[in-house]
C-alpha cells in the first residue's frame, strides 16, 4: 500500500531538503518505488541536490496545479542517481516546483487570495 511521508518545518534552513533527498534515495535503494514532490513552491531547492535545473526539468508541479498537464507528465525519472548496485524494483521520481521567478510570484499572488 502506498505511503505518504510529509517533511515540514516552521523554520527555514533546518535540513528538510537534505533529509528528504537522503530518505528518498535510501528507500529507493532498498527496492521501493519513491516519488518526491517539492511543495516548497515559494522557495524550491531539492532539485539542486539531484543536479537538475530549469532547462533539464521542463514541466513542474506548478504546471499540474494550474491544470496545464497531468501529474504523470511532471514526474521526472531520476532513478539513475541511485547508481548501479540497486534492486531491480528501485525507482526514484522527482516532481519539482518551478524555479521560474514569474511562476513563483504568480502562484504566491493567487495563494494570497486563497488566504494562505
Ligand atoms: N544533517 C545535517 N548536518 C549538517 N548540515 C546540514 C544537515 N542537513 C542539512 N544541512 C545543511 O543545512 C543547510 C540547509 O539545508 P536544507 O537546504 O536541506 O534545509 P531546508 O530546510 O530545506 O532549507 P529551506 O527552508 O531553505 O528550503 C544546507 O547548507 C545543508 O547543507
Ligand atoms: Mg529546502
Amino acid at each position: 500500500m502506498p505511503k505518504i511521508v510529509a517533511i515540514h518545518s516552521y523554520r527555514g534552513g533546518t535540513g528538510k531538503s537534505n533529509l528528504t533527498a537522503n530518505l528518498a534515495t535510501g528507500m529507493a535503494r532498498w527496492g521501493y518505488r519513491v516519488g518526491i514532490i517539492d511543495t516548497d513552491i515559494q522557495s524550491p531547492g531539492i532539485h539542486v541536490l539531484f543536479g537538475l535545473d530549469e532547462e533539464t526539468t521542463g514541466r513542474s508541479l506548478n504546471d499540474y496545479l494550474w491544470g496545464r498537464c497531468s501529474i504523470v507528465e511532471v514526474a521526472h525519472d531520476i532513478t539513475a542517481v541511485l547508481g548501479q548496485s540497486v534492486s531491480d524494483r528501485s525507482q526514484l521520481f522527482l516532481i519539482p516546483s518551478s524555479m521560474n521567478a514569474g511562476e513563483i510570484a504568480r502562484f504566491c499572488a493567487r495563494a494570497t487570495t486563497w488566504g494562505c
